[in-house]
């Protein structure tokens, strides 16, 4: 009785109630989520995707591979380009930045990478991705073979827009032949070929992280966060990947022939290898470190890319990903030598923060900022950002 008396006096007093009602965070770190109209650079969409999904799925479009040096580096290296400010700059309304690339028109030279499984994204997915991309003025959408939707869904869902589809090797080639009779018969006008990930087992924070420890993945890379929880054994819980360690330029030549259109390499960062990529066949190459995903310790891809330019010489079209986050960023990827870009993360921002809507709004404002910095560094036309617009001081 003389107990529950005290107990009730101490609920009762002051002190209880503030222990009961402490603020769990001090009132200076709120932060309120942005709506779509508020959001004003690429950077906005990032938090709003954190706080929308859970955490496996937020690691595994963010992080990279190993120490995430070569993912940090592909920021920095941006940073180490400087844009040289025009004594003639013209009016943004007199900036047209089309172009063609293997014969598809494109009014801004930005292409939506290859990244798999968007639905854990956003219901809206690959679907929504591509009406997006193509609401933005026909960008160019290329599909990871590690989709969550099935081409055939996704290919027919945005009438007018162009979607070409990226594979990783088969060492099966009757396997190989059946993938390109898929995708090709469902649409996908080119094909895209990744040849940078064989010696990494990428996605760190699907190994190390949110798991409670290792776990295998029964399907592909880009089955995305979640799949298969099997334990690994042999060379294998160490990271070892022996699913694609065949990989030879051979092989490419045996894609070649299946491939009615363009046939693109992606993951190219080193001059010898893009010499290679154009003997055996390639109309077009990707200067790409997979956004870090890849090999950690490489260069970043826009540290590579002139010597890249140089070597090609102009036989067939050089783009560019890793990295890009802003206008400037692209401006500075094309005045390096590109001759377009794929944004990869930043896209997958966009559709995570608000849909569809997100990923058109991302895309437009990544075309707008590029046309901004294009009239102030006195470039009208694509043909005019080049070397002379940039001043690259790489450490
Ligand atoms: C979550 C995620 C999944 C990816 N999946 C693929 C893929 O399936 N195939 C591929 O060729 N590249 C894939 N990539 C690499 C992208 O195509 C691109 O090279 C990279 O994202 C560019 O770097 P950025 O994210 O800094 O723009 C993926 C990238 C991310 C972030």
């Amino acid at each position: 009785m003389a107990l529950a008396r005290v107990a009730g006096l101490v609920a009762a007093s002051p002190v209880a109630a503030a222990v009961a009602q402490i603020d769990p965070r001090p009132l200076g770190e709120h932060r309120r989520v942005l709506s779509l109209a508020e959001v004003q650079t690429a950077f906005d969409f990032e938090p709003v995707f954190h706080g929308n999904v859970i955490l496996p799925v937020y690691d595994y479009t963010a992080h990279g591979d190993g120490s995430e040096f070569t993912l940090r580096r592909n920021r920095q290296a941006f940073d180490w380009v400087d844009i040289l400010p025009s004594r003639a700059a013209i009016p943004a309304s007199q900036v047209d930045l089309s172009s063609e690339l293997l014969g598809l028109k494109m009014k801004f030279p930005i292409i939506v990478a290859p990244t798999a499984a968007m639905v854990p994204l956003h219901p809206d997915g690959e679907i929504g991705m591509f009406k997006a991309a193509t609401a933005a003025s026909n960008t160019l959408m290329i599909l990871s073979t590690n989709t969550s939707t099935p081409v055939a869904q996704v290919a027919p869902a945005s009438p007018g827009g162009t979607l070409w589809a990226q594979f990783y090797p088969l060492q099966s080639l009757a396997a190989t032949q059946q993938w390109m009779d898929t995708y090709q018969n469902a649409g996908a006008g080119g094909v895209i070929v990744t040849i940078d990930q064989q010696a990494s087992y990428y996605e760190r924070t699907q190994q190390d992280r949110n798991f409670g420890g290792r776990v295998a993945r029964t399907a592909g890379p880009g089955a995305g966060a979640g799949s298969g929880t099997a334990v690994l054994t042999g060379a294998a819980r160490y990271r070892i990947n022996s699913g694609r360690l065949w990989y030879t330029w051979q092989y490419i030549d045996a894609v070649r022939k299946m491939v009615k259109g363009p046939l693109l390499i992606k993951g190219i960062l080193d001059p010898q290898d893009a010499g290679m990529a154009i003997d055996h066949g390639a109309d077009a190459i990707i200067v790409s470190n997979h956004g870090g995903r890849s090999m950690d310790y490489g260069p970043s891809s826009l540290e590579v890319l002139p010597e890249i330019v140089a070597a090609v010489n102009g036989r067939i079209p050089i783009l560019f990903d890793s990295g890009i986050r802003r206008g400037t960023d692209i401006f500075k990827a094309l005045a390096l030598g590109a001759n377009g870009v794929m944004i990869g993360r930043t896209a997958r921002w966009g559709l995570a923060a608000f849909g569809t809507a997100g990923a058109q709004r991302l895309i437009e404002m990544l075309q707008q900022e590029l046309v901004q910095v294009s009239a102030a560094a006195g470039c009208a036309k694509l043909s005019d950002i080049g070397k002379k617009a940039v001043k690259a001081n790489f450490v």
